[in-house]
Parts: structure tokens; sequence; C-alpha cells
């Protein structure tokens, strides 16, 4: 099963890469727009704020034409919740409507199809004033959000992302600066994962009314899937390695797919008094809500071995590192893999591992719409930045892809993280991630020039022979 006859990429495989986007636009308040929760939140020492970022909303125009030249058939991003509704609900901000429109309308210009992802680690601190997704009126706040879009977008947009990472909001939200807990909670677990079953509810539901607007278009979920492997053959290990698949992974596609809670998860919630309450209906509502395809990012995978007494839960954890959770998984290195100058293990044999394991779970057409490599890159003199590191992870994760789409595994295309520069969750703009070069330091705004990285060139030519050559 290992060496076998290639596949190529289906005709229409959608090439092309993503960005948040509080992370790429700056401008975050600028015409119009409210502060989000990431405009609020303390930003960790040594890094950059958001206002800047790499100044996206004003030259968009530049960045999808560079897009454009490396052959992009499709550019994700995400629609700031709070330029379209600066309050997160009523008054709407028209040129945030407009912006979203202009860009839009520029990728499509172009050939690009734009995928939207619809809420992006963004809150409105408005929203959070009124308690966040802890109040269960959130749900209807992101519908009517869903909506707006819908009718100002739907006729130009055919793929759409509910929830970015749905995952890590409720596994690593402080880390991200996106955990709101109300004053006087107890039971931190509990309210959280009351907070994950209210965007449960509002995915569904945002799944359904895409499906009645705008029959014609695709809606799926984007959760961070990393298989997780047990440590060793021992059946304890394994069995953690069960449950550590269950809470990070398939928690969330099972309900995505199934609208159905994960037993495991179920019995480690009962386990701490940490079950959510599920109103009348709401089983009904998760059933309903249908993806019509898989969006997942992935970075690597995890291994974890049995739970001992030293674990102190999920301390200093991020997206792709965990140390455990007490009684339940032991996080452990893996010595067969290396790792990022950051620290996030490299694995692209288990990115055909994910693959395999969540097409043979739920069966559905999958999108990449994040994987790529944190780096602390350097433009030359004269101007040029040589990240072959960069090229050889994409490289090899791409040849992955294509042995999973070999083990027929339906892949709709490839989105990798980033398509330009921009500031990271946690580490600043000094952990780059893009194709394109921004001139810019944590603290100095620099030209803000942009220029062409090795991999742009290289990614060029994967584009343009559709994978044959990579
Ligand atoms: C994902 C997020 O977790 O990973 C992105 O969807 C993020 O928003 C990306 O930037 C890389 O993570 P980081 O922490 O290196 O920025």
């Amino acid at each position: 099963m290992l060496h076998k006859k290639l596949k190529p990429f289906p005709k229409d495989f959608l090439w092309g890469a993503s960005t948040s986007a509080y992370q790429v636009e700056g401008a975050n308040l600028s015409d119009g727009k409210g502060p989000s929760c990431q405009d609020v939140k303390e930003i960790p020492e040594g890094t950059s704020d958001l206002s800047v970022c790499v100044d996206h909303y004003h030259r968009y125009k530049e960045d999808i034409a560079l897009m454009a030249e490396m052959g992009f058939k499709a550019y994700r991003f995400s629609i700031a919740w709070t330029r379209i509704l600066p309050n997160g609900t009523g008054e709407i901000n028209q040129q945030g409507i407009d912006f979203y429109n202009d860009l839009i309308n520029e990728c499509l210009k172009y050939n690009m199809e734009p995928i939207v992802t619809m809420f992006h680690f963004d809150m409105p601190d408005a929203l959070d004033k009124q308690g966040s997704w802890s109040n269960r009126d959130s749900v209807d706040w992101f519908v009517n959000f869903a909506k707006i879009m819908f009718e100002n977008y739907g006729d130009r947009v055919k793929y759409w992302l509910t929830i970015n990472e749905q995952n890590m909001l409720t596994l690593v939200g402080p880390v991200i600066g996106t955990l709101r807990i109300p004053e006087g909670t107890t039971n931190i677990l509990k309210e959280t994962y009351q907070q994950n079953h209210h965007m449960l509810v509002a995915q569904s539901k945002a799944m359904q009314l895409c499906h009645e607007m705008l029959p014609n278009a695709k809606i799926g979920p984007a959760p961070n899937i990393s298989l997780v492997y047990a440590a060793t053959s021992k059946p304890e290990d394994v069995l953690a390695a069960q449950n550590c698949n269950a809470i990070r992974n398939w928690l969330y596609l099972d309900m995505a797919v199934y609208g159905k809670y994960n037993n495991l998860v179920w019995a480690y919630l009962e386990e701490h008094d940490a079950c959510p309450e599920i109103l009348d209906g709401d089983n009904e509502i998760l059933e309903a809500g249908k993806p019509d395809f898989i969006g997942f990012n992935y970075y690597n995978t995890m291994t974890v071995g049995e739970a001992d007494d030293s674990i102190v839960s999920d301390a200093g954890a991020d997206q792709q590192s965990s140390n455990g959770v007490a009684g339940v998984y032991k996080g452990v290195a893996n010595p067969n893999l290396g790792k990022t100058e950051f620290g996030w293990e490299i694995d692209p044999v288990g990115f055909r591992g994910t693959i395999r394991e969540m097409y043979s779970r739920y069966r559905l057409p999958m999108l990449v719409t994040e994987n790529g490599l944190g780096a602390y890159d350097k433009l030359t003199e004269d101007g040029k930045v040589h990240d072959q590191y960069r090229i050889n992870y994409l490289r090899e994760h791409i040849a992955q892809v294509q042995l999973a789409i070999s083990d027929d595994c339906e892949m709709l295309g490839y989105c990798p993280w980033s398509a330009i520069d921009l500031i990271s969750t946690h580490e600043g703009i000094r952990k780059r991630y893009g194709f394109i070069y921004v001139d810019r330091d944590e603290f100095d705004l620099g030209t803000l020039n942009r220029y062409r990285k090795d991999s742009f060139f290289w990614y060029k030519k994967v584009i343009e022979t559709n994978g044959a050559d990579l």
C-alpha cells in the first residue's frame, strides 16, 4: 500500500492559499469596523498588535494580483464580523459590505474561487460583553451574520466555511485570545463546552440556511485535525490515543456530519460534571445541518500515552502541542519526527494518514484549508527570500495528498497557510508562513512592500503542472 501507481490531481483541483481577516487586513478600527476580541486582547509580550498587520485591507489588489501570478484557482479568506456588523448585531456597516464585495470581485476577475471563512477567531467585542458564546443568543447572533453574508455575497461565493478551528477555540482559546468565561463561573470546563455546544448549534443552523438560500453553494466546517498516534503498542496507550482523537478531532466532525456527540467525549464530560445543557429541539437541529464537504487544517500529528499523575491539564499548550489531560492522556514527543523552528513536529506521512482516517469515517470530499511551515524568513539585500525549507515542507505534504488521492480519498483542493505573510496567533510577524514576503518587523512597520519568496516561484510551477512537477 505504500508504493503504488499515483493518480493525478483532479482537473479542477483548487490550488490556492489562505489568510484570515484579523491576521492580514489591519485597518482594524477603520471605515466603521468595530473591535473584535483580537483588538482588545492582551498582546503577547514582544509581538505586534493587530492594527496594521500587512495592510491587506488597503493592498488587496496588489496581493490578489500576486496570487493570480502564482496561478491560484482559489483564495481562502475570512470575513471580519465586526466590519459587517460593528456591534455584532444591529446596524450594518456599508463600507464593510463594500470591502468584501470588492475583494470577491477582484478574485473573480482572475477566475480565482473565493472561499469564505465566516468566523475566524474574531468575536465582536460588543458580543463578548454580552456573554460571548456562553449566551444562548449567540446562536441567533451568528445566524443573523450568516444571513447577511449569504444575501450579499451568495451570488458569487460558492464555497463557505463555518467556524475556523472550533476545536482550538474550545481547547486552547486562551492562547488564541478568544475565550471569555463569565465572572463567577466555577466549572470552567462545563462553561467551555456549553460555548462549544452553542457554536455547534449555530454552525448547524448556518449550514441549513446556506442550503435554503443558496442551493448551488457548498458549505462545510474547518476544524484543525491531527491524527493522534499511540506512543507504543501498549493497549493502554492505544486507548489514550482513542480518547485524545475523540476530544481533539472526532467530536467536531461527528457533530458536523452526523449531528451526534461523540460517546467518548460525552463520557469524559459526564465524569467532570461538564456536559452542556441541551435544549429541547437542539438534537434535531444538530442532525438537520449537513456539510457538503469537510474543510480541515493540518499541521502535524500528535502522539500520546496513558495518563499519569504528573499531568497538569494542557498548561502551555497551543494548537499543535498538548501535554495532556489528567486522567485521559499524556502528550509525548514523537522520536520519529523533526520539528519546525517554532517547535511544531513535522509529519507529512501523517497528513496522508489523517486524510485516510477522515475519509473512512465521513465519506465526504475534503478541502485542505491550512497546512504550512512557520519560520524566520530573511530578506536578502537584493530582495529575495530563500525559503527552501518551506518548499521542502510543502512538497512533502503535497506528495502525501496525491498518495491519499491514490488511496481513493476525494480531495477538492489545497489551500496552505498562508498566501502572504501575516501575524501569527500568538507569535507575531516573526513566524512567517507566506509565499509573499512583507517588509515589516514586529514593531517597525517598514515599507510593507511585497517580495516573491523562492516558494512563490516553486508553487507557481506546481500549479501550472497541476501537481505533476513538485
Ligand atoms: C491555525 C489558525 O491554528 O494555525 C491560523 O487557523 C494560524 O489562524 C495558523 O495562524 C498557524 O498558527 P500560528 O499560531 O503559528 O499562527
